[in-house]
Parts: C-alpha cells; sequence; structure tokens
C-alpha cells in the first residue's frame, strides 16, 4: 500500500515535472527516484550494471590524485587481507576493475556486499566462483569514493 503510493507519487512528480517545466534537470531528478524504488524491490531483472545498493550515480572527473592518495591508504587497511592488485587471493585481483565495472557498481560492491551477492548477476557470479563472502567493512560513502579513486590511478598505468 505505501509502495502504491509512493509509486503514485513518483508519477504525479514526473508527470508536473515534464507537463510544467519540461526542464531537463526535473526529468533527470524523476527518473532517479523511479531508479531507486524499482532498485529496493528484490526482483531484480537487470540494474544497468549499477549494482544493488546506496549508489545510484557517480561523475568521474579528472584523476585526483589526493583522493587516490588516501584510497589507496584506505584500501590498505580494509581490503588488502583479500585483494591484491595483480593477482587473486581471497577475492579477485583488482587491477582492471575500473574497466570491467562501472564506478556505481564498485561503490555498491564495498558498500553492500551481502545483497549484491544474494541480487546482482555479477557479483553472484563471483561469490559462485570464490566461494567466501566479502565482507562488509562498514565504509562510507566518501571513503568507497575514493578507493575508486585509487584503482582509477593504478588502471591509468
Ligand atoms: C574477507 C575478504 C574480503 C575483504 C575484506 C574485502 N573483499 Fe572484496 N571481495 C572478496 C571476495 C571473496 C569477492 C568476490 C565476491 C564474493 O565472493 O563475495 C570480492 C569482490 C570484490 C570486488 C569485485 C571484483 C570484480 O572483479 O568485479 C571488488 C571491487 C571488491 N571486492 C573490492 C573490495 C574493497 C574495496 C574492499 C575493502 C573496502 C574489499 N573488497 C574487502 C573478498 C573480500
Amino acid at each position: 500500500m505505501i509502495k502504491t503510493m509512493a509509486l503514485f507519487a513518483i508519477s504525479l512528480f514526473m508527470l508536473v515535472a515534464c507537463g510544467e517545466a519540461g526542464d531537463a534537470q526535473l526529468e533527470e531528478n524523476a527518473s532517479q527516484e523511479t531508479e531507486a524504488v524499482e532498485s529496493s524491490s528484490t526482483e531484480l531483472a537487470g540494474n544497468d550494471g549499477i549494482g544493488v545498493g546506496p549508489i545510484k550515480s557517480v561523475t568521474l572527473g579528472d584523476l585526483d590524485k589526493a583522493m587516490a592518495a588516501e584510497g589507496e591508504t584506505i584500501f590498505n587497511t580494509n581490503c588488502a587481507a583479500c585483494h591484491k592488485m595483480d593477482k587473486r587471493f581471497v577475492g579477485p585481483a583488482l587491477a582492471g576493475v575500473t574497466e570491467r565495472r562501472k564506478p556505481e557498481w564498485i561503490m555498491n560492491m564495498i558498500m553492500n556486499p551481502e545483497q549484491m551477492v544474494k541480487e546482482d548477476p555479477i557479483a553472484k557470479e563471483l561469490l559462485a566462483e570464490y566461494l567466501a563472502p566479502m565482507a562488509n567493512q562498514s565504509i562510507t560513502e566518501d571513503q568507497a569514493r575514493k578507493i575508486v579513486e585509487y584503482f582509477r590511478q593504478v588502471d591509468s598505468k
């Protein structure tokens, strides 16, 4: 019932947003809200490769070296026990990860691994291959974004 009402409210919002202003920004907001509703559903037909979790959209700019350096420190503290860059360990080698996954997917995997391995088709396959589940390290969005920057730096070399 609440969900139906939420959907109704969103439809109304989209109608108003598209009809009244025809403004691109408004339309974008509306479609992002729809996405949020869809992602919270358990029946995920496909998530466009962004994964399942709190991160719906990430904008990448030029490589930020300061952020990457912080990301490396966070990685060494929280991830290196299971991941190496250049070879398989408890988890997959992470070199090239920014080429095979979207930044949203990587951040959702870091912040929401339990749900990812249950609902995201790629993460499910990884779990089937690596057998050990990836641990949730209680990483914040800001920290996860810095880790992505570190991965981008590694992949840019
Ligand atoms: C307890 C071990 C463990 C820890 C700690 C861990 N991971 Fe993982 N990670 C895994 C495993 C195992 C997988 C493969 C999926 C699965 O089995 O759940 C994985 C998958 C991944 C993937 C997907 C790789 C690909 O090829 O798509 C990324 C990205 C990742 N981890 C990043 C991280 C980051 C960043 C951290 C630190 C915040 C971290 N992991 C901490 C074990 C771990």
